[in-house]
């Protein structure tokens, strides 16, 4: 079993930094009537700011790392067509929202981590508190020098700011795109009436899409670094039958554990395929 130390590192590449940026400042272009408000706001913002900003805070919530912001959004961005189709393919109904809102909405979903316009007003500052670093994994902190506003509100408030203008299907799914993690989001999302219900996916999809992001880069930060230790699970067992659980059990790290599900994987696949086919 190894020990719970970090093992390694997580950042992005210096080329991946740069190219992460030019494909997101080239979907501005997506955008048509917007593209040159959109491109002000970036430019306003500063581009060494939307380079180097980090996607969260602590290391453990995702792409805390310099460049996180832009390559979260754009795979949100990829997430969020892909869940799209994915809606589409089970039937879900798509038709009253279109892809330009969609994407659009993606794109701007956690524009509030870029912060506010001016010098020194990002939303995250490196921490400074070196024991905050090594022993809670908190490398930025929240910028004490501008407002205190939810991310999705000030998100919302720059674009206004520069004169964007949003959809009621883009308003919505930005700010309701945290889902049920966000307490403020109950009164637009949770109804016990007809008339209360969401009247579109597209809130859904977003949320879908970005918490899917979030976890794909949380992995990405663990498995370089070996912080959740997976293999304290190794020989974990829920169930009476041993040899059965460990044969499902998630295994020490994903890369070991591949041939083994692999198989397992094919069996359950056959016997669902079976079971469908056959109604
Ligand atoms: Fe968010
Ligand atoms: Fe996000």
């Amino acid at each position: 079993m190894k020990d719970t130390l970090k093992t390694g590192k997580y950042e992005l590449s210096a080329e991946v930094i740069q190219s992460n940026y030019k494909k997101f400042m080239s979907l501005c272009k997506l955008f048509k009537g917007r593209t040159e408000q959109l491109e002000q706001m970036y430019d306003g913002l500063t581009e060494e700011r939307v380079l180097f900003a980090p996607g969260s805070s602590y290391n453990y919530f995702h792409n805390a790392i310099v460049g996180g912001y832009v390559d979260h959004v754009l795979r949100v961005i990829d997430f969020a067509k892909k869940e799209y189709d994915h809606f589409k393919a089970l039937g879900l109904y798509t038709d009253n929202f279109t892809v330009e809102e969609l994407l659009f909405a993606a794109m701007h979903h956690d524009l509030g981590k870029l912060g506010y316009p001016g010098q020194g007003k990002e939303h995250y500052v490196p921490c400074k508190s070196d024991w905050h670093i090594k022993n809670q994994g908190k490398i930025y902190e929240k910028n004490e020098n501008i407002p205190n506003m939810p991310i999705q509100d000030t998100s919302l408030f720059l674009l206004q700011t520069y004169g964007i203008p949003l959809t009621f299907n883009e308003y919505f799914a930005i700010k309701t795109h945290d889902g049920l993690y966000d307490d403020t989001n109950k009164p637009f999302l949770v109804s016990w009436n007809i008339s209360g219900k969401q009247r579109s996916n597209i809130s859904n999809i977003l949320h879908n899409a970005d918490m899917a992001a979030a976890r794909y880069e949380f992995e990405q930060w663990n498995e370089h670094t070996n912080s959740l230790n997976l293999d304290r699970l190794e020989d974990s067992s829920f169930s009476s039958n041993v040899t059965e659980s460990k044969q499902i059990v998630v295994r020490s790290s994903y890369k070991n554990k591949k041939t083994e599900t692999d198989t397992r994987w094919k069996d359950l696949s056959s016997s669902f395929n079976e079971t469908f086919s056959s109604k």
